[in-house]
């Protein structure tokens, strides 16, 4: 356990994305010189990701998965992990469900957000665009950012913390993305802070 005040050791995070990465760059801002969480390693399952570029300028240790179904049985990953002490798996934009066993592993320790305001605009399919032209085609006014537990079914993890931001109806779906993603820089690496320290001083 530690505590925000005398912190006693370093926590571990391991960012997984898929594409360009623009979350988790604010994620490694926002932890740069923090005195108890540190970005340790990042995961993506595209070898050309731009994540993997932010990584390699941020000389922060990188891990391309290549084969989808060793990472479903989830041996090598966890082992990856284990190597690195993770303690928090960060998703920011990561495609693949994350296998069974890394879910038991980490229960309450792996944090998703989603570009949309759960449980509507969620599930299999719904990720990038697709989530930003289903909230238009539907007149939403308003849309919004969720920031998630992992569990083994898609976007239905305990929500910890969600952001409104209001919308025209029927409004460009690459507006709402822009806007959406506003949120998401400023409001997941304060949640993830917050949850985490919190989760510490909860689960002893
Ligand atoms: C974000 O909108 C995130 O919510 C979604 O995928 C996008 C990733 O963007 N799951 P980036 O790679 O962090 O720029």
């Amino acid at each position: 356990m530690i505590s925000e005040d005398n912190p006693v050791t370093t926590l571990h995070l391991a960012i997984f994305a898929s594409g360009r990465g623009s979350n988790a760059q604010a994620i490694i801002d926002y932890f740069r010189n923090h005195k108890s969480i540190q970005v340790r390693l990042i995961v993506s399952n595209k070898s050309h990701a731009g994540v993997l570029d932010i990584a390699h300028r941020e000389a922060i240790p990188s891990y391309v998965i290549k084969d989808r179904a060793s990472f479903e049985q989830g041996k090598k990953i966890s082992k990856y992990l284990s190597g690195y002490k993770i303690d928090y798996i960060i998703l920011a934009g990561f495609l693949w469900r994350i296998p069974e066993n890394l879910i038991d592993r980490y229960k309450q320790n792996i944090l998703n957000i989603h570009p949309a305001l759960l449980p509507k605009y969620g599930g299999k399919g719904m990720y990038g665009q697709h989530v930003h032209q289903a909230v238009s085609a539907a007149g939403e006014v308003q849309s919004g950012m969720t920031i998630h537990l992992v569990s083994p079914q898609y976007d239905e993890g305990k929500i910890i913390f969600q952001k409104t931001v209001n919308i025209n109806a029927h409004e460009d779906p690459k507006i709402i993305a822009q806007k959406v993603l506003g949120l998401e820089h400023r409001y997941y690496p304060t949640t993830i802070e917050k949850y985490i320290l919190q989760h510490q001083k909860t689960s002893g």
